[in-house]
């Protein structure tokens, strides 16, 4: 004949219970973890594959792009994790005949916005100057105007925009 301790029974349950009450907030924090890391790094192949992907930016038809300087506006859309930004961005392209030539429009001094003077950029700010073909004539500048690499698909011109470390003698892209 056996006998039960109901006080022994009691504290068995009770601890049987807390058990199962360990593993299911385990399992959950597992499963938020897992969740949270998911989220976290998930961002980041986007990023890449639209860094990769989004480095080209179509202007405009080639046909509409007139001969000479000319300047271009567009739109960059970033994504840095979950969130999205654009910037304005400018470029100017110089076309004459068959050649056509893409430059940033950052001045590699300081970084002010380049502008066109007649047949020629300047930079207001400490009045560099270069001349059509982006090469530096006066001021400041350690540099020639950067250019930027272009293609022309299904007749659009598309510039692969980047950034150059600004105050230095070499184009040094930035990623
Ligand atoms: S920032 Fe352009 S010349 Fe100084």
């Amino acid at each position: 004949m056996s006998t039960t301790n109901p006080e022994i029974d009691s504290a068995n349950r009770r601890s049987f219970i807390g058990l199962l009450g360990a593993i299911f907030i385990g399992l959950i924090g597992l499963v938020m973890g897992a969740a949270g890391s998911i989220y976290a790094v998930f961002p980041a192949f986007f990023s890449s594959k639209s860094k990769k992907d989004g480095l080209w930016y179509s202007l405009k038809s080639l046909d509409q792009i007139p001969n000479g300087i000319s300047k271009h506006n567009f739109t960059i859309n970033k994504q840095t994790g979950w969130a999205n930004s654009q910037t304005e961005q400018v470029v100017w392209v110089v076309k004459e005949n068959q050649s056509l030539n893409v430059f940033s429009a950052v001045c590699p001094h300081q970084g002010c916005l380049v502008n066109q003077q007649a047949n020629q950029f300047v930079c207001l700010c400490h009045m560099s100057k270069w001349s059509p073909d982006g090469t530096k004539t006066d001021g400041p500048t350690p540099r020639n105007l950067d250019r930027l690499d272009h293609r022309v698909t299904n007749s659009n011109l598309e510039v692969n925009y980047q950034n150059f470390k600004i105050g230095v003698s070499e184009k040094i892209p930035l990623t």
